[in-house]
């Protein structure tokens, strides 16, 4: 039956200008994606299987998993609710569903519901009145949402105010949906982006799908654009199996193939739940090897966080376009340094360098901090460059000209809240930020070339002392190379962080 649904949905593909489609958020789950996540589930064992499938397009998910449930011989009746809102396409899902309902072996009731998934039913996602008291829940939810990003007063996001935080993507509201349309102890499987699993923005939602439901499954694709056939998509994508349940089950089972089209070649592993949810942010780390389990292993052996020893990542405060008027590229009377990512260059901040805007004339307290030691890394980094983690050591002695200075909002810095962090502390955060087992933390944890003050004030550290005494040994070594970071890490972690 599959094939079939997939030809005619190559038809309406070629048929239908991609403009149109991206207007709902609109690709096609690949034959073989399909078949793969529909095997995921454990089916339970009953005469009659429910199953939801919002945001249908052409019916695939729901069609691969009805071929599923036709070979198990205890199921007499499959009950199937799809949502479709694309007028374009919903001629193409009744007539596929009505195909699928001739086909099967089992008795089919087909429900096609063109209304959005999720205004429609809001007030009973969140209790309220008007709401359905005892709204449809199912067996089996499977789906690939649209993604949209969608403006923080969309309909769809003001109706889930309990899982949005600023301008939402539509797929995690409907994943949210989806867990809650679930009966207890059912089984979600969501084809999403990566995005959610780490990040301020998709707190609310990770609070809301990991306690109300716990991750059984993940499945990671090797390369980002060999998702979806014939489609554009760009987005780092993964599938998700999660269960409605408050058990957290022992392990997380992680596969992942190169392509979607190689899943008789995945590789498994079986990954502890507490090291892939952890933290008070519920970060969720894709581990996908026994190293980077060893990575999370080593440095989680440190019970600390930059917050919590006084310290924090911050953002740059300049954002220098909308600032222009007060940008310049030479120094003049008043003038303060303005540092950007091209200041960080081998491990220090050189300044000047000749670079346009690089001083700014400012009396706006928003824009200037103190000339105090500071630990400066970049924000963005070239996806082709081999590390995420660039840092340059900021000494406020090199500029004693200056009582102020003001930073783009292109880098990081590390602060003392407190006091000032002295050198041997800064260099000390130098050693780690700077060493490859750090940089490999990070990426687990964050699969963009962002780095985010959020993510990095999670991360484990030592104790202060051991960081200021790792200062003192890259200090006296004078040797600032990533082998030389490694070389004084590996003498901490793994032991107790107080002994080196
Ligand atoms: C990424 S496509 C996936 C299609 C199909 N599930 C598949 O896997 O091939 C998402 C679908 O959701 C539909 N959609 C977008 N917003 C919706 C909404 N608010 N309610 C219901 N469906 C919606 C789009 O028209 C589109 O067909």
């Amino acid at each position: 039956m599959l094939d079939r649904i997939i030809e005619k949905t190559s038809e309406y593909i070629d048929s239908m200008p991609k403009k149109e489609r991206k207007k709902y958020g609109q690709f096609f789950t690949s034959i073989e994606t399909a078949r793969y996540m529909a095997d995921l589930f454990v089916i339970p064992e009953k005469e009659k299987i429910s199953i939801l499938d919002a945001g249908a397009g052409s019916g695939i998910l729901t069609c691969a998993l009805v071929e599923r449930l036709n070979t198990i011989e205890g199921i007499k009746e499959i009950d199937i609710t799809c949502y479709e809102t694309d007028i374009n396409v919903l001629p193409l899902l009744q007539e596929n569903l009505a195909y699928i309902q001739n086909e099967s072996e089992k008795a089919i009731s087909v429900q096609i519901v063109q209304d959005n998934y999720i205004t429609s039913q809001y007030l009973d996602f969140n209790c309220m009145i008007g709401g359905n008291l005892n709204p449809k829940k199912y067996d089996l939810v499977i789906g690939n949402p649209p993604y949209m990003k969608i403006p923080k007063d969309a309909p769809e996001a003001k109706a889930m105010p309990d899982i949005c935080y600023g301008a939402p993507n539509m797929y995690f509201i409907f994943a949210a949906m989806g867990l809650f349309n679930l009966k207890d102890n059912g089984e979600m499987v969501y084809i999403i982006p990566r995005s959610w699993t780490s990040g301020a923005y998709f707190k609310k939602f990770r609070e809301y799908l990991l306690s109300h439901g716990k991750l059984l499954h993940i499945h990671l694709f090797g390369s980002r654009n060999k998702v979806f056939d014939k489609e554009d998509v760009l987005q780092e994508t993964i599938i998700v199996k999660v269960k409605k349940t408050c058990e957290k089950p022992e392990n997380v089972k992680i596969t992942s193939t190169h392509t979607n089209k190689e899943f008789d070649k995945c590789k498994e592993m079986l990954v502890p739940y507490d090291l892939v949810v952890s933290g008070d942010e519920l970060f969720v780390y894709l581990v996908t090897n026994e190293e980077e389990v060893a990575v999370l292993d080593k440095l989680r052996r440190w019970d600390k966080t930059l917050p919590e020893l006084g310290l924090r990542m911050k953002t740059g405060l300049t954002v220098d376009f909308r600032n222009r008027d007060l940008l310049r590229d030479e120094e003049e009377e008043g003038t303060i340094p303005l540092f950007y990512s091209q200041h960080i260059k081998q491990g220090e901040v050189q300044f000047p360098i000749k670079k346009d805007n690089e001083y700014i004339l400012t009396e706006q307290k928003g824009l200037m901090q103190e000339n105090k030691n500071y630990l400066f890394v970049k924000r963005f980094t070239a996806k082709e460059e081999p590390r995420r983690l660039q840092c340059g050591v900021y000494l406020s002695k090199k500029f004693p000209q200056y009582e102020k200075i003001s930073t783009q909002n292109k880098i990081n810095f590390i602060d003392g809240l407190l006091t000032e962090m002295s050198e041997c502390l800064v260099y000390g955060l130098y050693v780690l930020f700077n060493s490859t087992i750090y940089d490999e933390y990070y990426r687990i944890l964050n699969g963009s070339t962002q780095v985010n003050s959020t993510e990095i004030n999670c991360m484990p550290v030592p104790e202060l002392d051991v960081i200021q005494e790792m200062g003192r040994k890259i200090m006296k070594s004078k040797d600032f190379s990533e082998e030389s970071c490694n070389l004084i890490m590996e003498g901490y972690y793994g032991q107790d962080s107080r002994s080196a």
